[in-house]
């Protein structure tokens, strides 16, 4: 009832100021951009976060809880990688997630792509967001400061270590500082490989190249045995997925994760193009489900636990992808519009 009663407060909130703010933008002759709203809608939730008990506080049926390796998730509902401010994910710890992923990161400090790299846009009449953002964030050595002392542990929740990279080499090299920078810390954590993030030097991912993955899963594999997620883009052939669940069958301690956003122009998505800096972005929302159950679908086939990204946010998603094989449920453009959706689905689990 009350997670209820706040989603319905929160997405009337989310419309006014969503609304006001592209008037201001037009009456200014600014493009239209909805990184300004995130911004002040992250900022709100911060500063009620201490008085926010009955805003945020909400319990996790007991029988949610998920063990898988030595993790032990809550509730099988987990952030997608996609957001690197800590309270925000520490909001929605307390509002029920199992665990949270960080925003992937790099080597090097990114700014990312120019702005605007983030709208509002829709597919088949259901809204979603089309992001360029370029993975802006503060690279390896700022993230490992600050891995020690985030509020996030005290959860006692797994967390999951998003990494990209420009080469095989770099993601071992990011691994190998956050391993060496963790070795007495005892928090759960997993990693998972951004494969699916098509922001290399030449366009291309590890995801278009099998060969290569296999090379640095057994590289990182000779420093560490930590749990590894494999984030897969849903845009590859289904050729290309089963020759990826092949590989991962190979080693140990490997869950796939069915989903990253879908490459798409602005003229796609209901985006007009001058008001996105890029030529194409990737297209997240409810119109990825579909997509995201026939992957689901296929990977079954491999026994290997299969976390699931990709337009769901509501009880129905969870449970026809739960049917399908998957075990975790990965969500990022839902918590945006309405994190409500995750004591409402917890309680329905
Ligand atoms: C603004 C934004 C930023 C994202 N950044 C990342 C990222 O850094 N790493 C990543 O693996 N996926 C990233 N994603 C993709 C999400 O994790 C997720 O896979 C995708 O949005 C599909 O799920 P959804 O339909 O629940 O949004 C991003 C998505 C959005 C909307």
């Amino acid at each position: 009832m009350r997670a209820t009663i706040f989603s319905y407060v929160y997405r009337l909130i989310r419309f006014i100021v969503t609304k006001t703010l592209y008037f201001i933008q037009s009456i200014l002759f600014i493009p239209k951009d909805l990184e300004p709203a995130v911004k002040i809608g992250d900022s709100v939730m911060s500063s009620i976060s201490i008085i926010g008990k009955p805003f945020f506080d909400f319990k996790i049926p007991a029988k949610n809880q998920i063990e898988l390796f030595e993790l032990k998730f809550p509730s099988p509902l987990i952030a997608a990688s996609f957001k690197s401010d800590y309270d925000i994910l520490s909001i929605w710890m307390r509002m029920g997630l199992g665990s949270v992923t960080f925003k992937t990161i790099m080597k090097d400090i990114r700014f990312g792509n120019n702005r605007p790299r983030l709208q509002d846009a829709s597919l088949e009449n259901e809204k979603g967001l089309l992001n360029s953002m370029g993975l802006p964030g503060p690279g390896i050595e700022k993230f490992k400061q600050t891995l020690s002392d985030i509020n996030l542990q005290e959860f006692n929740r797994p967390l999951g270590i998003s990494i990209g990279g420009d080469s095989a080499s770099e993601y071992v090299y990011i691994i190998t500082q956050i391993e060496n920078a963790l070795i007495e810390n005892p928090y759960s954590y997993f990693y998972e490989l951004n494969i699916s993030c098509p922001n290399t030097v030449n366009g291309q991912t590890i995801g278009d190249n099998p060969n290569e993955l296999e090379l640095l899963l057994t590289q990182v594999r000779e420093f560490t045995d930590k749990p590894i997620s494999i984030k897969i883009s849903p845009d590859l052939s289904n050729e290309r997925l089963i020759e990826i669940g092949e590989i991962c069958l190979e080693f140990d301690r490997i869950l796939i994760n069915t989903g990253n956003t879908h490459y798409k122009k602005p003229s796609d998505v209901h985006v007009i193009p001058e008001n996105f800096s890029m030529n194409a972005g990737g297209f997240s929302g409810p119109a990825l489900f579909n997509r995201t159950l026939e992957m689901v679908k296929l990977f079954s086939q491999f026994n290997t636990p299969i976390i699931a990204t990709g337009g769901i946010s509501t009880i129905e998603h969870v449970r026809s992808l739960q049917s399908a094989g998957a075990i975790l449920f990965g969500m990022a453009t839902a918590l945006v519009f309405d994190p409500y959706c995750i004591p409402k689905i917890n309680y329905k689990l």
